[in-house]
């Protein structure tokens, strides 16, 4: 009996772990033998074989089909999926047979792609998790396929090999896999898409302003404003106006892609912040994972990024509530089995919807058309629960058309971020976390609110009528204006703008 050991590696949720894959061959007795796969293997790896016997048989290596094989995947309780064991698999087999003239497999290494009948390698999910498992394990060396070289290479300590072939691979090992050419570091590339400036928004000063405050405090949004207002445009520019993605929120951001099969091929980094809009008749599933191949969903997609929910009251009352919980933890989890998986969730909430039904209520040129009963059953659409963690709301009116046509350019994102970036590090100096992520004792603290600033709110709460809640965010919004402006100190007239922005807690006007 030829037995023979290599690591792969797959993902369980956006963690990577590895797998030792033991390939065994012997010479049945008479007739044919079996080949058997063992270790909570799923379709796609039992089919694995499937591919890898033509591919080997395409590559020029020897191998019987008809011997009995097992392939042993361990840890043996874990569930393994996906096509990425093939290569693994192809080599290991492949070694077995003298004839090949291979070496033992190199034991630190991870062997990780799909093959394709003709012996070509491809691409497969989750690789960078892999990676991060590989060299946390110790080992130092991968191969893949070359659309996921880039992401391979963004772990440092890790030499990465990427054959095109079977056929090069095994060249490669015959020859030493240290004397292989190493895919270049240069093949790490970002990907950090063209993000819309805000200097193209015209007019819209209130909301733009509330669009900064949010950035600056990691402020959810809600935006309410007739069709073509300009609340999509609006909130495709937060992204550009947060601070840039540390290297480990990159690779978080990555990973997550990654594991998805988002990752265009080739990409080693995600480098801009995410902006998600799932579409209304989103499930719970695709909004915040699962499945019986636990996926992340889009808050996890969203991870260090935006979440945009547009026409917020068409979604699912029950789906929305589902994120309340991973909003308020930066994380969620999902049980799976036996086990639990948990998924990043750290994402600000922008969320857009009409002022009414028809879309036009306050319009300077058309006519709303509803009763305010229905404008009142219309906002009570959205989940109170998730409301209750908006900091700002604001209304977005329709801009007159000569000023969309001519008005002057606004302040350009490049500018709005310096003011972003400066007032997120006085926070960070202050209480080590952005102002919309204190609770009520942290709140208390830092607020360093003027004796009138206070009396103020108290008045409006008296006779507008706002909530407890609604009281702390006003709170910590006017702690965000007044961070914007390098004040310290909280006054009045930082409170009173911030009250401004709590549209939903009026009457329907
Ligand atoms: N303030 C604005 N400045 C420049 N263009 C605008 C503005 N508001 C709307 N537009 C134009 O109208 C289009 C529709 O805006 P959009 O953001 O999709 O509106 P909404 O999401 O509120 O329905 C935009 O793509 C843009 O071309
Ligand atoms: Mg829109
Ligand atoms: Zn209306």
């Amino acid at each position: 009996m030829e037995l023979v050991q290599l690591s792969a590696g797959t993902v369980e949720g956006v963690d990577g772990y590895l797998v030792q894959v033991e390939v065994s061959r012997s010479e049945p007795s008479t007739g044919t033998g079996r080949t058997t796969v063992v270790g909570l293997p799923d379709a796609a790896v039992r089919e694995s074989i499937d591919r890898v016997t033509p591919a080997l048989f395409s590559s020029g290596l020897r191998h019987r089909p008809a011997d009995h094989l097992v392939i042993n995947l361990a840890p043996a309780d874990r569930r393994k999926e996906g096509p990425a064991f093939d290569l693994a698999i192809a080599i290991g087999l492949a070694s077995t047979m003298p004839e090949n003239k291979l070496p033992p497999p190199p034991v630190d290494t991870v062997f990780l792609a799909e093959l394709a009948l003709d012996g070509t390698l491809r691409p497969c999910r989750g690789v960078l998790a892999c990676a991060i498992a590989a060299r946390d394990a110790g080992l130092k060396r991968m191969v893949v396929a070359a659309g996921n070289a880039g992401e391979a290479s963004v772990v440092a300590g890790l030499t990465v090999y990427a054959p095109t072939t079977l056929t090069d691979l095994v060249g490669w090992l015959r020859e030493g896999l240290a004397s292989a050419p190493v895919a270049a570091p240069e093949a790490v590339t970002y990907l950090a898409p063209e993000i819309p400036d805000l200097a193209d928004v015209r007019g819209q000063e209130f909301a733009k302003r509330a669009l900064l405050i949010a950035a600056a405090g990691g402020h959810n949004l809600l935006m309410l404003g007739p069709p073509g207002s300009g609340k999509t445009m609006l909130a495709r520019r937060l992204p550009g106006l947060l601070p840039e993605l540390t290297l480990d929120e990159a690779l978080d951001v990555t990973r997550v892609h990654s594991v998805s099969g988002l990752l265009p091929a080739g990409i080693g980094l995600l480098r801009t912040r995410p902006f998600r809009s799932p579409h209304h008749n989103v499930s719970s599933v695709g909004l915040i994972g699962g499945g019986s191949v636990p996926r992340p969903g889009e808050v996890s997609l969203a991870h260090h990024g935006i979440l945009f929910l547009d026409e917020l009251p068409e979604f699912n009352r029950a789906t929305l509530e589902t994120l309340r919980q991973p909003l308020e933890d930066g994380h969620l989890t999902i049980s799976r089995g036996g086990g639990r998986l948990k998924f990043p969730s750290r994402c600000m909430l922008v969320a857009a919807m009409n002022p009414c039904p028809c879309g036009y209520l306050g319009h300077p040129t058309r006519r709303c058309t509803d009763n305010a009963d229905a404008i009142h059953r219309y906002r009570g659409r959205i989940s109170g629960p998730l409301l209750d963690r908006i900091d700002l709301h604001v209304e977005v009116p329709a801009q007159k058309p000569e000023l969309l046509s001519k008005g002057p350019d606004g302040e350009t994102t490049a500018d709005a971020r310096v003011r972003v970036v400066a007032a997120r590090e006085r926070m960070l100096q202050r209480q080590g976390r952005a102002n919309a992520a204190l609770d009520t004792r942290g709140l208390r603290k830092h607020l360093h609110a003027a004796a009138d600033a206070i009396a103020l709110l108290d008045q409006a709460v008296n006779d507008l009528g706002f909530s407890a809640r609604a009281y702390d965010r006003i709170l910590k919004v006017a702690r965000t204006i007044a961070d914007l402006d390098a004040r310290e100190d909280v006054s009045l007239d930082d409170v009173s703008e911030a009250i401004g922005y709590r549209v939903l807690d009026r009457p329907v006007g």
